[in-house]
């Protein structure tokens, strides 16, 4: 928003068509039909070890759509009993179209987008208007990954994950080593924030997921609860908090209304839903 200040108007803008999107869904009146994104792969490496097989990159793709479908098998797993009825089948199918691989010098890259430049020796989006760009690479700093919301440029639009956070396979190293980084960073990639609303007990935006205090890291104890207003249990196993891959496993109903939002007639990325 600092380097874009129209970005917080069209975010705004997007809020308040969630919201009418989100009316409309309650009365019956939206529907859907399983949404296809291509995907283009972006890999920039130095060593052997960073040019990731093709394997590694379809387990990733693979998780994408058990993930988005309800089809992974620890859909089941624990879950309090009052979030049982929301658990999510999003609908959204991903097609790996290509993979662009460059080598680099660089040892690292930061969230700076810079591999998304050819002009900074990153790769340049392939078709981000109805292809979805996922960069794979080293980054600095211990991150994971990161995404941009809708409503930015499209020459920077996409998800970026570390290499080796990166599918099921090849370079992928426990406790990030199902694939579930990509989940998260798609989920922004759609519009969801994190769960704890980035603020002690913040609002995420949907209204079936309970206020969390904050992230939770690792696999929290089941029957967790937040000390936010109605000390609810909280929903860790929700892909949007920060829990290990193997902790986190469903979206909710409400996640899932405001994700189709972005892809509906006059949404940002109704480009993907022709
Ligand atoms: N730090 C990243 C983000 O906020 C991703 C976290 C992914 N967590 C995981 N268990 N794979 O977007
Ligand atoms: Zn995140
Ligand atoms: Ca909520």
């Amino acid at each position: 928003m600092a380097a874009d200040p129209s970005l917080r108007d069209k975010m705004n803008a997007l809020e308040q068509f969630t919201n009418q999107y989100e009316e409309k869904a309650k009365r019956g009146l939206v529907q859907q039909a399983v949404i296809n994104i291509p995907v283009v792969v972006n890999v920039l490496y130095r060593t052997a070890a960073e040019n990731i097989s093709l394997a590694q990159i379809q387990s990733q793709i693979d998780v994408l759509n058990r993930d988005f479908n309800a089809t992974n098998t620890d859909f089941n797993s624990y879950i309090p009993a009052a979030y049982a009825n929301i658990k999510a089948n999003v609908g959204v199918t991903f097609t790996l179209q290509t993979v662009v691989r460059k080598a680099t010098n660089k040892r690292s890259w930061t969230t700076n987008d810079d591999m998304k430049r050819s002009s900074r020796g990153g790769i340049n989006p392939t078709s981000p208007t109805n292809t979805l760009n996922i960069w794979v690479c080293t980054l600095s700093n211990s991150i994971l990954g990161y995404a941009q919301f809708p409503g930015g440029s499209s020459a920077t639009d996409g998800v970026v994950i570390l290499n080796t956070a990166f599918g099921t396979t090849g370079s992928a190293r426990a406790p990030f080593n199902l694939g579930r980084t990509g989940t998260h960073e798609v989920g922004h990639w759609v519009n969801l924030r994190h769960i704890w609303g980035d603020a002690t007990c913040g609002n995420d935006q949907v209204a079936d997921t309970p206020p969390h205090n904050t992230a939770n890291y690792g696999c929290p104890a089941q029957g967790h609860r937040s000390t936010c207003t109605g000390t609810p249990e909280e929903l860790w196993m929700n892909y949007m908090d920060y829990t290990d891959d193997r902790c986190m496993y469903m979206f909710s109903a409400g996640q899932k209304t405001r994700m189709l939002a972005v892809f509906a007639p006059g949404g940002p990325r109704a480009s993907f839903n022709p």
